[in-house]
């Protein structure tokens, strides 16, 4: 602890200026960072007992994911009251006292915001299920009525991403829509009643001090009008590669602008980053027009292959489409909702070398850049969860693998689960044995681990120039290699990557900074093995 406080960063000098243009942002997991009371869970005075350790990291701000009051159907995805804490991950006050201790460690704090729907249990859905058919209390939500005779089949064809009908019906004959669980019923953002009680709760949170919101499914709040069919089975496939009735419609910039005049109402520069799955890039940078969110998250370049052809496209693309619109491009490598990095790029010693590379790729892009909480110890996905903890709605409901297994809790101290992240004997998905060479403490000790090349990435990306915001030039390179630099006030900075299986010799001249594994850089040339990269000062000539 002592090591990680003195190590906590300085305030960059122009910091308070548009400084999410380049942040690096920590997603905490809320029920599997760090448990204060023993009880298995991850919780608020968890996170704040391990600020110092994030401040150390050296990132510039943490994304929360939900710890509002929620019977936790979809973990906390599904908010019962939007403006308090839920018992398992605190009170009011161990959040207002996380956000006071985050800024006090120079820390922003962003906090998820879910608008697309509410839990079933919260007070509106109630109310709503109480009254009949047409009612005030139903118009907050999307019901109708049923098709076929005595209105039997769903009102549309529109399937749940949890897989299933989109619709679920009520006592009285009626159903109603919610695109992921049941149990998570989707607003009608047409109603103004929806627009306004939103509008404060944003404001409920930015009065606590809150720096911005990560906003859920930001891309589906509206909906097509008259709720057309898709025509298609299998619709979930079809995520982020077609517009569907549901998602990426129009409409839903006018409530994003909204948002931002709200926010911009505020000073100190709060943000908002879209969860939004768009088919292309472009449509992608919609979210981010001048008057709309800051930031839109990048999940064309986490769904791009180990591959530096595929990288480079998505790379230029995801550039030029938010240069575009003025915003920042983002890089996103891991969330709670897809299998860790680790393991998709193949997993074992290659999956953790790719991931190394990968993120010295990814920290030197112009833009800002998202971490997931235990990508700096190089976690793997939990393959082998035991069935009896798998809880995930998403394999509850027979779509996929379940997204447990990048969820298992951090391994930070000790021998043996769960390695210092509670004072119980066990946490809510079991950490395995084999984590024991990955704790932070493990990690912290040795110069050559994923955290101490997260570190230095991240103190070299704060304290070199030519890191962050701003342009980047491609160099000719061989085949599955990336070589580009990035330039500014006078300095260089060369990055080079090798996605292939050789090692391929690179004209490059100047100074090594940090390497993912064994580089030679002399004599004019750079040798970079297979799954490698390096950042280097360029000297040019
Ligand atoms: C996206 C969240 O990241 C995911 O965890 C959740 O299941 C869905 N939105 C629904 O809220
Ligand atoms: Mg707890």
């Amino acid at each position: 602890m002592t090591q990680d406080t003195l190590l906590a960063r300085a305030p960059h000098p122009e910091e308070g200026t548009r400084w999410w243009r380049d942040a690096v942002i920590y997603q905490v997991y809320v029920r599997s960072f760090a448990d204060s009371d023993g009880d298995g869970v991850g919780d608020l005075p968890g996170v704040r007992s391990r600020l110092p350790y994030l401040a150390g990291l050296g990132v510039d701000a943490l994304w929360l994911t939900p710890f509002y009051v929620s019977p936790m159907a979809d973990f906390g995805y599904d908010v019962a009251d939007y403006r308090d804490v839920d018992p398992l991950f605190g009170t009011l006050a161990d959040a207002r006292g996380l956000i006071a201790d985050a800024h006090a460690h120079g820390l922003r704090i962003i906090v998820d915001v879910v608008p697309n729907h509410t839990s079933d249990r919260h007070a509106w859905f109630r109310a709503a299920l109480a009254a009949p058919p047409g009612s005030a209390e139903r118009a907050r939500y999307i019901f109708r009525d049923g098709r076929g005779p005595d209105g039997a089949e769903p009102p549309n064809d529109w399937e749940s991403v949890f897989g299933g009908p989109a619709w679920t019906r009520v006592p009285d004959g009626q159903w109603y829509l919610h695109l992921f669980a049941p149990e998570q019923p989707d607003l009608d953002w047409e109603n103004p009643e929806v627009r306004a009680e939103f509008a404060d709760i944003l404001k409920f949170w930015l009065d606590l001090g809150v720096d911005g919101f990560r906003v859920d499914v930001a891309h589906g709040m509206a909906k097509a009008p008259g709720l057309p069919d898709v025509g298609h089975p299998n619709q979930v496939e079809m995520l982020g590669t077609a517009v569907l009735p549901y998602f990426d419609q129009d409409a839903v910039h006018d409530i994003h602008r909204a948002w931002r005049r709200l926010l911009d109402s505020y000073d100190g520069e709060r943000i908002a980053v879209a969860e939004a799955w768009a088919p292309t890039p472009r449509r992608l940078a919609h979210y981010t027009r001048p008057d709309e969110l800051h930031q839109a998250f990048n999940f064309h370049y986490l769904t791009a292959p180990w591959d530096a052809a595929a990288l480079r496209e998505v790379i230029e693309e995801s550039i030029r489409t938010a240069g575009e619109v003025g915003a920042p491009a983002t890089w996103v490598l891991s969330n709670h909702d897809v299998k860790r990095h680790v393991t998709r790029y193949g997993g074992g010693a290659a999956g953790l070398r790719r991931a190394r590379a990968a993120a010295l790729l990814t920290l030197a892009l112009p833009g800002s850049s998202y971490v997931y909480q235990g990508e700096e110890l190089g976690l793997p996905e939990v393959l082998d969860l035991p069935e009896e903890f798998q809880r995930d709605p998403q394999r509850l409901r027979g779509e996929g693998a379940g997204r447990d297994g990048c969820r298992v809790p951090l391994p930070w101290e000790g021998e043996e689960p769960p390695f210092g992240f509670g004072a119980g004997p066990a946490s809510w998905l079991p950490i395995p044995p084999d984590w024991r060479g990955l704790t932070v403490a493990a990690q912290s000790a040795d110069p050559g681990s994923m955290l101490a090349l997260y570190r230095e990435a991240l103190r070299l990306r704060r304290d070199h120039p030519a890191l962050g915001d701003g342009g980047l030039r491609w160099e000719a390179s061989p085949t599955g290699t990336l070589v580009f630099v990035r330039e500014n006030g006078g300095r260089r900075l060369g990055c080079a990557v090798n996605t292939g299986g050789e090692t391929v010799r690179i004209p490059a001249r100047g100074t090594p900074l940090l390497a993912s594994g064994t580089v030679r850089l002399e004599g004019g040339h750079l040798d970079l093995p297979p799954d490698t990269a390096l950042w280097w000062d360029v000297e040019e000539g």
